[in-house]
């Protein structure tokens, strides 16, 4: 299972919530609007959504990034995005680099069109199909070659353009935007710290005293490809964004 530490993240992975500011212009909050933050994380962009004027729930699944949200003074609720339990409370949700770690995408959409009053937006920007290849292929070789298939680890999902279109509209939503787009990340910091942070799913499928080696091994195959000659680690990021309303 993924789980987060709030200070490795705010070291290591702040661009996330820095690269989020196009999500939140294009939700273009306003005053008074009641928005829930959908996986909030540490609630770096959960104050940026109160400093607008907006009324704002902040969920996430995880325990600590809560009470580092709770920190900072917002209302942050340890809520899992399957099972939301919202009833037709929010003008907007939102929700930056949350859903590609949720494998049940129809549920988790029916449970934010249920906490939607009727026309209300959703603004969510998450992987996209294509999102860091080169790890996932990585993670392949290397748990492949210690007869693990890293497909069973594979915590994510990064659907198609055309794919989240169709889930969408299925689940009762008509889009305003949708587009998926590289964005190639450099990273603050070495590429070890990244697969720390945010591949445990794939690490956690050795014993605890062979994952230093995994991780190496990793690394060394991603080397080549992420890996510029001035020394930064650039993650081969793809995102899909999207801005869509609830059908009334
Ligand atoms: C993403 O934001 O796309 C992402 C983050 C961590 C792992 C994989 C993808």
């Amino acid at each position: 299972m993924q789980t987060w530490d709030p200070n490795e993240y705010a070291r290591h992975a702040r661009f996330v919530s820095d690269l989020g500011q196009p999500v939140v212009d294009l939700l273009n909050p306003k005053r008074g609007e009641r928005v829930l933050d959908l996986g909030c994380g540490d609630g770096a962009l959960t104050e940026k959504l109160v400093t607008a004027g907006c009324h704002v729930v902040a969920v996430d699944s995880s325990p600590e990034q809560v009470w580092a949200a709770l920190e900072r003074g917002l209302d942050a609720r340890i809520v899992d995005a399957t099972a939301l339990g919202f009833n037709s409370e929010f003008d907007a949700v939102f929700s930056n680099a949350v859903l590609h770690w949720i494998t049940e995408p129809d549920t988790v959409l029916q449970e934010i069109r249920s906490a939607l009053v009727p026309g209300g937006r959703l603004v969510a920007e998450f992987g996209g199909a294509g999102c860091v290849a080169s790890i996932q292929d990585a993670f392949g070789v290397a748990l492949g070659k210690r007869g693990i298939d890293a497909d069973c680890a594979n915590p994510w999902y990064f659907p198609t353009a055309d794919e989240y279109r169709g889930r969408l509209e299925a689940n009762g939503f008509t889009i305003d935007m949708l587009s998926v787009f590289p964005r190639p990340t450099p990273l603050p910091s070495d590429v070890r710290a990244w697969l720390e942070i945010f591949t445990r799913p794939f690490l956690a499928t050795v014993p605890e005293e062979d994952r230093l080696d995994l991780v190496n091994e990793v690394r060394l195959l991603l080397e080549p490809a992420l890996k510029t000659t001035d020394g930064i680690w650039v993650v081969d990021y793809v995102r899909l964004r999207t801005a869509a309303s609830k059908v009334t």
